[in-house]
């Protein structure tokens, strides 16, 4: 065999045994075998040092080895077209990102944080508690007599009721966070010595209502309350008015009308000017030109007395609101169920 023919049949085995899997090794292959200075072309520019008698016979043999490598390249070709392009896109890393979406804080939260720094910064502390209670620790040691006509104030959702009579310890949702403000005034009693009371409540409170722009079952409340010696209902107001001044626009105005509770004696509800026409009269304040904000009064001392507080030493003052309703005259949110929809339309704008 000669030195040609060993060539050859070499050529032939690695074309076989060739694999190509990107473009750039089909491309690799291309020049090897099929381009000008590739080997096949070698061979044709070596035919002439082949012997005479021979050149046809070789001549055929690298035509054969000619048309194969092309059929090869032909099979790679056709290969990498079928498979789909597994190199990675060009990324251009310079290009800026998408900017992510951060939430904002829910208009409740930031109202409620807002009245908490308020109340902390001139001594009270938050106090929490369940907000499924019984009836004792949501009316009757709020001084709502049994089968009192003051319970149908508040619309109470019953989770277990021991009878058709009301009973101290039918379970309820809570109706406001007044529960807390006796399980406070309660830890007094095995305590040796009176540490007064200083303290909100913030919380989520129930009420059987039907759901509409201006009234849902679901609210948050803050109250609050504070018990020492002396006491006086001076003391409630000064506290309110600071905590207006603090909340409200500057210039709001502030007054206490008379109103009844069952558990304060005497009892009062706060107005403030209204913040969306200033006073004037429009038809969020009714065109009265004063929003209610506020319930309040001093402890009834039959409340006091309930927990093992002594009324003959100790007095003091309480105070309920709504946090959606300062939140509405604050952002002039006009429908209370925007609350609760999470529409980010409405809260991207807090
Ligand atoms: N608990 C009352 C309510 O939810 C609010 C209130 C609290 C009123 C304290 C007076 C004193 O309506």
């Amino acid at each position: 065999m000669t030195q040609m023919q060993t060539n050859v049949d070499d050529i032939h085995r690695q074309i076989e045994q060739y694999a190509v899997t990107s473009k750039e090794e089909l491309e690799q292959y291309r020049q090897r075998f099929i381009g000008r200075k590739g080997v096949v072309t070698e061979l044709f520019e070596s035919l002439k040092t082949v012997a005479p008698e021979d050149r046809r016979a070789v001549g055929q043999q690298l035509n054969g080895l000619k048309t194969r490598a092309q059929e090869r390249f032909d099979e790679f070709t056709q290969l990498l077209d079928e498979q789909p392009d597994s190199s990675p896109a060009p990324v251009d890393l310079t290009l800026p990102t998408a900017p992510s979406l951060t939430g904002t804080q829910h208009p409740l939260t930031i109202v409620r944080q807002r009245i908490i720094q308020i109340f902390e910064r001139i001594g009270f502390t938050v106090a929490d508690g369940p907000e499924i209670d019984s009836d004792w620790y949501n009316f009757g040691a709020l001084n709502f007599p049994l089968n009192h006509p003051a319970r149908d104030m508040q619309d109470t959702f019953f989770v277990q009721k021991n009878g058709n009579e009301a009973s101290p310890d039918d379970m309820v949702l809570r109706t406001h966070t007044s529960n807390v403000q006796i399980r406070l005034m309660e830890q007094q009693r095995n305590a040796d010595t009176f540490r007064p009371i200083r303290a909100i409540m913030p919380g989520r409170v129930y009420r059987n209502e039907t759901i509409s722009a201006r009234a849902h079952c679901m609210f948050h409340q803050v109250e609050g309350i504070y018990i020492d010696r002396n006491v006086g209902f001076k003391d409630l107001k000064d506290t309110l008015y600071h905590f207006v001044k603090e909340m409200f626009e500057p210039g709001t105005r502030i007054r206490f009308r008379p109103s009844y509770f069952p558990f304060t004696e005497p009892s009062a509800e706060i107005d403030i000017s209204c913040q969306i026409c200033g006073g004037k009269g429009c038809n969020i304040c009714k065109h009265s030109g004063w929003v209610e904000i506020a319930g309040s009064g001093m402890v009834d001392p039959q409340v006091l007395l309930n927990c093992g507080i002594d009324p003959e030493e100790f007095t003091g003052f309480a105070f309920g609101m709504g946090i959606e309703r300062i939140t509405q005259l604050k952002y002039r949110v006009n429908d209370l169920r925007l609350y609760t929809e999470n529409d980010v339309r409405f809260l991207n704008q807090f």
